[in-house]
C-alpha cells in the first residue's frame, strides 16, 4: 500500500531511543486495523551524535523535518555532554524557533486506574491541558545571555524575556479553540486560565491584557486568571477545577514536570508542539540517564503522544481512520490501567517497556 504520510523519527538519546522503538511497534498493528500507511523517515540528532561529531542536528535532519507531515520524537540531551558555555545539547528547543511551533500543547490527564499522588478522591477528574507559548518568553535568553557588570559592581549574567503579541495572540487563539473542542466533548470544560505574573513583569502584564482582547472573540468559554505562584500551589490542591492552562515558555517548562507528577510521572505526559505548518509529537520527559539502556522506560507518554499526532493529522487532512486510530491508543492505555494489566516500574511494579508495549498491543480495539 502506498503511504500516506511522512513521519520523521526522531530518537534522540536515552530512553529516547527505546520508548520510540516501542511506539513504532504499537503504529503497526493500528495502521492495518484502521486502513492508513505511515512511512518513517528516522534521522539522527542529539547529545551523543554532538559528542562523537560535534553537530547536535545535521542540517539534514532538520530539511526532513521542514519536509515531513509530522515529526515524532524520542528525547535529546544527556548532562554530561555540554557546549563549551555550560549549556546543554537541545535540538528540541530549536526546532521549535525553526519550524514556529509557537503551542506547546501538554495534556495532564489521570489514566483510570493509576494510583495517583494526590490523596482526594477527585485526582481522578484531573483534566488540564498546559498550553506553553514554545518560541519566546524567557528561553527567548537562550545563546543570547548577556555577560555584564552590575550596579554593585559584581559580575552578573543578564537573559531577557520577550513577550511579543503575535506570540501571545496566537498562543490565546490556539488556548481558546482547544477550550471550544474540549467543551463539543464535555460540557465540563470551557474554561482557559492566563498562567501569568502580571503583578510583577510588565511583559506578563501586556500579555494579560492581550489575553482578555483575545477573550472576547469566545464568549462562550470561561477567561479567567492566576498567578503562576497560585498556580503551582491550585495544581496541588485542586487540578481538576483547571482546563486549558497557556503561559509563558519557562513557565510551561516547570509546571509540566509538576502536572506530571500529579498524574504519577513522565511516564504518562504525552505532549505536541504544534505550528500552523509543522507539528512535533514526543513525550514530556527528557533521555532519562538514570533508567537508560535497562529496558524499564515507560513508553505510554510516546503511545499518547503518537495518539496526539494521528489526531492532528486526521483533522487536517479530514481523515476520520486516523481520528479513530487515536481513539483507540488512549482507550486501550485506559483498558490496560483500569484493569490492572500492567504495572510499570514507576509506580512500583516490574512491568519493563516490553510488557507494556505488549500489553497495550493487545488491547488495541
Ligand atoms: N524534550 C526533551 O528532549 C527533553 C526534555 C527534558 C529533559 N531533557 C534532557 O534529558 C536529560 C535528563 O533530564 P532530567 O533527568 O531532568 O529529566 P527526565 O524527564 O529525563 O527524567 C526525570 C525523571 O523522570 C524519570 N522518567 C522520565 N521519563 C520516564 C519514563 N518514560 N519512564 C519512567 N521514568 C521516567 C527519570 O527516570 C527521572 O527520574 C537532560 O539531558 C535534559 O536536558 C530533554
Amino acid at each position: 500500500m502506498k503511504s500516506d504520510f511522512n513521519i520523521v523519527v526522531l530518537p534522540g538519546d536515552g530512553i529516547g531511543v527505546e520508548v520510540i522503538d516501542a511506539t513504532l511497534a504499537l503504529l503497526e498493528p493500528l495502521q492495518k486495523r484502521h486502513g492508513f500507511r505511515l512511512e518513517y523517515d528516522r534521522r539522527p540528532g542529539g547529545a551523543h551524535l554532538y559528542k562523537e561529531t560535534g553537530n547536535a542536528f545535521p542540517d539534514s535532519s532538520m530539511k526532513a523535518c521542514e519536509d515531513g507531515d509530522a515529526i515524532l520524537f524520542g528525547a535529546m540531551g544527556w548532562p554530561e555532554i555540554r557546549y563549551p558555555d555550560g549549556t546543554e545539547i537541545a535540538p528540541q528547543l530549536d526546532m521549535r524557533v525553526h519550524l514556529d511551533l509557537y503551542a506547546g500543547v501538554r495534556p495532564i490527564r489521570a489514566i483510570p486506574g493509576l494510583p495517583l499522588p494526590l490523596a482526594s478522591a477527585r485526582a481522578k477528574d484531573i483534566d488540564l491541558v498546559i498550553v506553553r507559548e514554545s518560541t519566546e518568553g524567557w528561553f527567548h535568553a537562550r545563546n543570547r545571555g548577556r555577560r555584564g557588570v552590575n550596579a554593585a559592581g559584581d559580575e552578573a549574567v543578564y537573559d531577557t524575556c520577550e513577550i511579543s503579541r503575535k506570540a501571545c495572540e496566537r498562543l490565546f487563539d490556539f488556548s481558546f479553540k482547544l477550550a471550544e473542542s474540549r467543551k463539543r466533548r464535555n460540557a465540563d470544560k470551557g474554561k482557559v486560565t492566563c498562567i501569568d505574573k502580571s503583578n510583577v513583569f510588565l511583559g506578563m502584564a501586556f500579555m494579560n491584557q492581550i489575553f482578555y482582547e483575545r477573550a472576547k472573540a469566545h464568549p462562550d468559554i470561561v477567561a479567567d486568571q492566576c498567578y503562576i505562584d497560585a498556580y503551582c500551589l491550585n495544581l496541588i490542591r485542586k487540578p481538576w477545577e483547571f482546563d486549558v492552562c497557556p503561559m509563558e515558555n519557562q513557565f510551561g517548562d516547570i509546571t509540566s514536570d509538576l502536572g506530571a507528577g500529579l498524574i504519577c510521572g513522565m511516564g504518562y505526559a504525552p505532549s505536541g508542539d504544534i505550528g500552523d505548518d509543522h507539528a512535533v509529537f514526543q513525550p514530556s520527559h527528557g533521555s532519562a540517564p538514570d533508567i537508560a539502556g535497562q529496558g524499564i522506560a515507560n513508553p505510554v507518554a510516546t503511545f499518547l503522544s503518537a495518539g496526539m499526532m494521528l489526531q492532528w493529522l486526521g483533522e487536517r487532512h479530514r481523515r476520520e481512520e486516523l481520528l479513530q486510530a487515536a481513539q483507540a491508543i488512549q482507550d486501550a492505555v485506559d483498558l490496560v490501567f483500569s484493569q490492572g494489566l500492567v504495572r510499570p516500574t514507576d509506580i512500583g511494579g516490574n512491568d519493563g517497556t516490553g510488557a507494556i508495549t505488549r500489553t497495550v498491543i493487545g488491547a488495541l480495539r
